[in-house]
């Protein structure tokens, strides 16, 4: 894969500071469901963010009016639009990195649960298709109910001998986006030093915001942390009633799973200490996979697409031999409030039945 030097672009003052800051590996990211409410914003997003080269919009309908628009921004990655399922292959040849926002979204009264039936057979076709066109990609889940979703992915990637529990997430970094906004607000101090993990897994109860961890810390009362915590769990249908039948949140979805891409090519790229909160395979509880705290590159450690390469980054300036990785480390939960422990154990048979029902979906 070559390294484009983008020292002399006029983009390059945007790179992150620290670390491959004179020459950006080309990286390739294919958005599912490219054409909808969350695909849209997201492609927006994902051409802004330079550490991309390549935007492949798959949908199954409407992606050449998408990427006509959205390649007219003048930066880096070049965009192609796919339609239809002929085209899919196409779209995920050499993706690094694939986003799967298809699928239908909930309406008032509606759970995340209620959109199993028609989501679980989109995710499933979508899996079939990247383990044989990118079988090494790693998947960003943010079809619902991504506690299915997620084993979903990982029981077709495993009967296609391709599944890699490093290269599968759940997104749930729209929790702690919102657990972030809700707790600023609440603590009174500036929510962009705000740091609140949110571990579980992505529907009612079972997202667990870890308020007692937040920071800047705050005096907040009991009362103060319920009700966060359930507004957090509640942010979801927060926005669906709003929207009064118009779909689920599409715009902070979108700004949460571009976030959660740019913490991935960060990773691949070789950035240190890039930690997220995801719904991964896990051994942290019982449960077989668990939303926490990951980190995606290991301290001071590089990843170089498994080839020999002269390192131009800024921490490193050896030779290194590494794999392309993804999950370096699942990291554990910290210590928990009373409240906290008490919600685990709560949202644990939920999660357990949701892993379930997908598994069992899977090999149907
Ligand atoms: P939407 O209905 O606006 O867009 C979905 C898109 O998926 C449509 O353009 C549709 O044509 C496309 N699609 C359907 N079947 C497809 C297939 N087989 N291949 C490719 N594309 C296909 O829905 P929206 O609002 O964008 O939501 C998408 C999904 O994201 C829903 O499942 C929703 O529940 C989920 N979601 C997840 C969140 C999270 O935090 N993980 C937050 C909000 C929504």
């Amino acid at each position: 894969r070559s390294i484009k030097s983008l020292a002399t672009s006029p983009s390059s003052h945007i790179l992150r500071r620290g670390y491959a800051s004179e020459a950006v590996p080309d990286r390739k990211v294919a958005v599912l469901g490219a054409a909808g409410g969350i695909g849209q914003p997201l492609a927006l997003l994902m051409k802004l963010n330079p550490l991309v080269s390549s935007l492949a919009l798959y949908d199954i309908a409407n992606t050449p009016g998408v990427a006509a628009d959205v390649s007219h921004i003048n930066t880096r990655s070049e965009v192609s639009g796919y339609s239809g399922e002929a085209e899919l292959g196409k779209a995920l040849e050499g993706a690094d990195v694939v986003i799967i926002p298809a699928g239908v979204p909930r309406k008032p009264g509606m759970t995340r649960d209620d959109l199993f039936n028609i989501n679980a057979g989109i995710v499933k076709g979508l899996c079939q298709a990247i383990a044989k066109y990118c079988p090494h990609a790693l998947v960003n889940m943010i079809s619902n109910p991504v506690n299915s979703t997620v084993p979903i992915a990982a029981e077709v990637f495993k009967k296609a001998g391709t599944y890699d529990p490093k290269r599968l997430f759940g997104v749930t970094t729209l929790d702690v986006v919102r657990a972030k906004t809700f707790y600023a607000g609440k603590a009174k101090v500036p929510v962009a030093e705000v740091n609140v993990p949110v571990v579980g897994g992505h529907a009612g109860i079972t997202i667990l915001p870890l308020f007692s961890q937040a920071t800047p810390k705050a005096n907040l009362s009991d009362a103060e942390i319920t009700a966060l915590t359930k507004r957090t769990q509640d942010g979801g249908t927060e926005v669906v009633e709003a929207k009064a039948g118009k779909g689920s949140a599409t715009l902070s979805m979108a700004y949460a799973g571009a976030i959660f891409a740019d913490a991935c090519l960060k990773g691949l790229n070789g950035a240190p200490d890039v930690v997220e909160c995801s719904y991964v395979q896990s051994t942290i509880t019982e449960l077989p996979f668990f939303a926490s705290k990951i980190s995606l590159m290991k301290k001071g450690s590089l990843l170089c697409e498994g080839s020999l390469m002269l390192c131009t980054f800024i921490r490193c300036s050896t030779l290194v031999r590494l794999g392309k990785n993804g999950v370096e480390e699942v990291l554990g939960l910290g210590p928990l409030s009373d409240y906290e422990k008490e919600g685990l154990e709560k949202l644990k048979p939920e999660l357990q039945s949701s892993i379930e029902k997908g598994i069992k979906f899977a090999n149907q």
